[in-house]
């Protein structure tokens, strides 16, 4: 082994791990409702249900919390996350706000009007939230192969460019206010954008006049796999990758809590002052004043010290070799994954491990719920219940990908815990034609139900 394939730091400081049994497990997740988001966290033993908000600060970040200045007004700790902006991004305006979703409701109250269209790359589902609380539509613009699990494309999280071009053709363009791409594409995979797809998405808006954004919660892991599949990029640095894509669009929002390499917290970049001025208003309203949006002073320096660290190339290294290395495990099972490896997370095709249980049975909750009761491991459905149901018809959307995601957060967990993780889904595998019924609804939100669903066996 070499440096590059060990983590890039030791550890000062560790969490218990509760163990449970197999009975408790059954009692609690039935207790749950069959929602994994309602167990307490005490009672899960490795916890992949999310990268977001869940990873392990460096002994420099709790540094900058010390430092934190507490200024309602202009407080330093703005001031250094500015220049870390400036210096990541090369953007001048910036709004802090208290996480991504909260970016997405400043930003799109300035931007979107009802019907509006807003074409994206496999939107997230609060960003798709944010669109049509606003009765505006997000229209999937994906490539194909990001629907096949199979299909080994390096940058499965395109924008189909026809598909794009064909909707500017037939609608008005005024109607489509901006474009969304997210990278990396959380809902295709964790998979990444290409810079030759940003620069071919950055001209077709740039033709018809209309913003592009980034939905940017993983830029830093998209840049890595830049540098690692795109010809031309192999001998560019993290830095110069993330500002040539940033070079491309017009401002992004974007959850720290992911690529920031923080428990909380979320950014809004504009290149417009005009629409900057728009938003501030907003963000006054529902976040926080402009300087501190919905962060203490404290958070907003470590998450400017999280953000210089997440775009290091041996810390990229070291996370995404991460999630490669269960991925390889998984697949060495031969147990059907989203191909090839994403970003953030090892995604299970529920629709294939268990091809006996009807997508209006949630598959991929049933196995979210049965890797619970078998190892205290928690995932999440990315699938029938994240996709909600249609506000126009009422009826259940079936996305074609049905997955249970296994995101691993940052800096957290050890090589022999996705050994364990690995193992229990082996086992659950191996006995799959056991499995017989999926799930059913007794209670739902009117949207973003997957939070609070709730659900009881067949
Ligand atoms: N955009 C993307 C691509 C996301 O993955 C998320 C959150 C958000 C926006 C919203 O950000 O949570 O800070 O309000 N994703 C988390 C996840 C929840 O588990 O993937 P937020």
């Amino acid at each position: 082994m070499n440096f590059s394939e060990m983590e890039p730091y030791k550890i000062k400081m560790v969490e218990r791990l509760k163990t449970t049994t197999k009975k408790e497990r059954k009692k609690f997740i039935k207790n749950a409702k069959f929602n994994l988001f309602n167990l307490k966290s005490e009672n899960v033993l490795i916890d992949l249900l999310t990268d977001s908000g869940t990873n392990a600060m460096s002994d420099e970040q709790w540094s900058e919390i010390m430092l934190g200045d507490e200024s309602y007004a202009g407080a330093e700790s703005y001031f250094k996350l500015k220049e870390t902006i400036e210096d990541l991004f090369g953007f001048e305006y910036f709004l802090p706000t208290h996480q991504g979703r909260a970016s997405e409701n400043v930003l799109f109250s300035a931007l979107i009007k009802e019907g509006n269209i807003i074409p994206g790359n496999a939107h997230f589902d609060t960003t798709k939230g944010h669109i049509e609380s606003r009765k505006a539509e997000a229209i999937d613009c994906t490539i194909e192969e990001a629907s096949d699990t199979t299909a080994e494309h390096p940058f499965k999280g395109n924008v189909d460019l026809n598909k794009l071009q064909k909707l500017f053709a037939t609608e008005d363009n005024s109607n489509i206010p901006f474009v969304i791409i997210t990278i990396t594409c959380n809902s295709a995979g964790g998979q990444p954008v290409s810079m030759k797809n940003i620069k071919d998405v950055a001209k077709i808006c740039k033709d018809n006049d209309t913003m592009l954004l980034f939905d940017a919660a993983r830029f830093a892991e998209n840049a890595f796999f830049i540098k690692e599949r795109e010809k031309g990029y192999k001998s560019k640095t993290i830095k110069e990758i993330v500002k040539e894509m940033f070079s491309y669009v017009d401002g992004f929002t974007m959850s720290c809590k992911k690529d920031g390499i923080v428990n909380i917290g979320g950014l809004i970049g504009l290149r417009s002052k005009d629409i900057y001025q728009k938003a501030s208003t907003y963000n006054i309203m529902y976040e926080g004043y402009l300087t501190y949006g919905g962060m203490a002073g404290r958070d907003l320096g470590a998450l400017s010290q999280g953000l210089r660290e997440a775009t290091k190339y041996s810390y990229l290294q070291s996370r995404i070799g991460k999630v490669k290395y269960l991925f390889d495990k998984l697949d060495s099972y031969n147990i059907p994954i989203q191909k090839p490896a994403g970003g953030h997370a090892v995604f299970i095709d529920a629709k294939k491990f268990f091809p006996q249980i009807p997508q209006s049975q949630f598959p991929a909750q049933l196995l979210g719920v049965e890797l619970y009761i078998e190892g205290g491991i928690r995932g999440v459905e990315i699938g029938t219940l994240l996709a909600d149901r249609d506000p126009k018809t009422g009826k259940n959307r079936y996305p074609d990908l049905e997955l249970l995601r296994l995101a691993i957060p940052r800096r957290v967990y050890t090589k022999n815990h996705l050994d364990y993780v690995a193992n229990k889904i082996k086992k659950i595998y191996k006995k799959r034609e056991d499995y017989n019924k999926g799930l059913k609804i007794v209670r739902e939100a009117p949207i973003l139900r997957h939070f609070t669903v709730e659900l009881e066996r067949l």
